[in-house]
């Protein structure tokens, strides 16, 4: 019997790895690519000759017309958007009829998650999409009579009264929450006309992914969010809601592990975090939090820092927190939709190992390489990276499991020799400087796997792969 496979790639940082350049890279070796976690808070734009789009959840192989797209059961769905999204890549002339799956097991976003997220995510620093309160309604099924967990096959079933539990849900959530003045009436209604759109979408063959895998295709789960915001094994509570680890994508994937075969990890060269939470290579440390954070990220956004820095007098500034503003402005570190600053951290060598290590990677990806070039225009002209922690005079080679405890760590800093070559055109990492290849050497053996490819531009093509 012919067997298929299943590969799983994940991000091993905070986010915004940019994990869908690498999907889109590795398509055509796979039959189907799947979401096993998160929803419309995960966000990628994708370019190519055909144009440009915003995914947030549809998985990101969508320019590969042969490659089918499942949404799994460990997704949260807001039908909303979903639909949204489907019109804006049939916009470009794909059109996902028959290729697009949602499993019937996958929790929807109601309106009262997002009326709650809205209320009490603002110290987490959530991206606001109803996440948070929708899986936890997943876990707390019933409020008495009240079915707090409701699925796409459960609209498929009986619409009228699930969409009354909504507006139920919704009454409940402004009593409890203390808001008054909302109606969620225009919202449902809206809701209602998306998931008759959706509804040739949604999979109601729960076994779809295994009697396909089963039959020989191969799949690639993609990864929402990364390791270190795992609800569990993230820095807790300044996390996602979801599991976003290796292993999740066999649960929230609806395919047994029998099948895996490789897990691919994808990790920026210089780091960035959205929201609160620990991030030991920050640079300007907890100034840098607070300022990225201020008004929920909106006080300095990227127009407020276009207008007010000078890109190349903060790099060349020898304080941290003006060089983060630089490399964030270079790099072009915000926010997808929201324009938010993202917080800009050097490569902690330390917490890539952990997480390889934590998820068995076998294969790694460095995007944003090209980056790394610009420490050479710095004051120090040299290239720092994380290559140790200390937590309370003790060396340490974990990432402590309590968010106090990371806050404590210590990092061990290592100037490395800059190099200010352009690497954009290069095809092979024989033709990378030398510095550079040092580098990626050492994350090999650090991290026990080997470096598939890194980016060397923003382009589809600006590539250096070993596959
Ligand atoms: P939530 O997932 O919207 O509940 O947000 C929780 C935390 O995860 C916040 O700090 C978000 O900014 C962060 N987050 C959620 N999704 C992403 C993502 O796709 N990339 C980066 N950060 C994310």
């Amino acid at each position: 019997m012919p067997k298929g496979s299943s590969d799983v790639l994940i991000g091993l940082q905070y986010g915004d790895e940019g994990k869908a350049k690498v999907i889109d890279l590795l398509a055509k070796n796979y039959n189907i690519v799947a979401r096993f976690n998160g929803g419309a808070n995960a966000g990628h734009t994708i370019e190519t000759d055909q144009g440009k789009v915003a995914l947030n959840q549809i998985p990101s192989a969508i320019f590969h017309q042969n490659i089918e797209l499942y949404i799994g059961s460990g997704c949260v769905v807001n039908l909303q958007k979903l639909k949204q999204e489907i019109e804006n890549v049939k916009a470009l002339g794909i059109d996902l009829s028959g290729r697009l799956r949602v499993s019937d097991q996958a929790s929807v976003v109601q309106p009262h998650h997002l009326l709650i997220d809205e209320v009490t995510g603002g110290d987490i620093g959530t991206t606001k999409n109803g996440i948070g309160p929708a899986y936890a309604d997943q876990v707390m099924r019933m409020d008495g009579k009240r079915l707090l967990n409701i699925r796409l096959g459960d609209l498929v079933d009986d619409p009228k009264a699930m969409f009354s539990q909504m507006k139920q849900n919704f009454v409940s959530a402004l009593q409890r929450h203390d808001v008054s003045g909302r109606d969620c009436d225009e919202i449902l209604k809206t809701m209602q006309e998306a998931l008759d759109i959706l509804m040739p979408y949604i999979e109601r063959d729960t076994l779809f992914l295994s009697k396909r895998v089963a039959k020989g295709a191969h799949i690639l789960f993609e990864g929402a969010q990364s390791v270190m915001l795992d609800v569990i094994k993230g820095c807790v509570p300044y996390v996602t809601s979801s599991r976003t680890i290796a292993g999740a994508a066999y649960t929230g994937g609806d395919l047994p592990p029998e099948y895996h075969r490789h897990t691919i990890g994808v990790a920026k060269a210089i780091m960035s975090r959205v929201g609160f939470g620990p991030f030991v290579s920050e640079f300007g440390g907890t100034q840098s939090e607070e300022y990225c954070m201020e008004a929920g990220g909106s006080a300095h956004d990227r127009d407020y820092e276009a207008r007010t820095y000078d890109q190349n007098m903060m790099l060349a500034s020898e304080n941290p927190f003006e060089l983060g503003i630089a490399l964030r402005m270079i790099g072009g570190e915000y926010g997808t939709v929201t324009k938010r600053p993202r917080r800009v951290g050097m490569l902690d060598l330390v917490q890539l190992a952990f997480a390889a290590r934590m998820n068995g990677i076998h294969e790694l990806f460095l995007t944003k390489c090209d980056l790394l070039s610009d420490f050479s225009k710095t004051k120090s002209a040299t290239m720092p990276i994380v290559s140790g922690y200390t937590l309370d005079g003790n060396k340490i080679d974990y990432v402590p499991g309590s968010n106090a405890s990371y806050r404590r760590v210590q990092p061990v800093i290592e100037q490395l020799p800059a190099f200010g070559d352009e690497i954009r055109s290069a095809q092979s990492m024989d033709a990378l400087p030398a510095s550079l290849q040092d580098l990626l050497k050492r994350i090999e053996k650090m991290c026990k796997c080997k470096i598939l490819g890194i980016g060397t531009g923003p382009k589809r093509e600006e590539y250096v792969l070993r596959i």
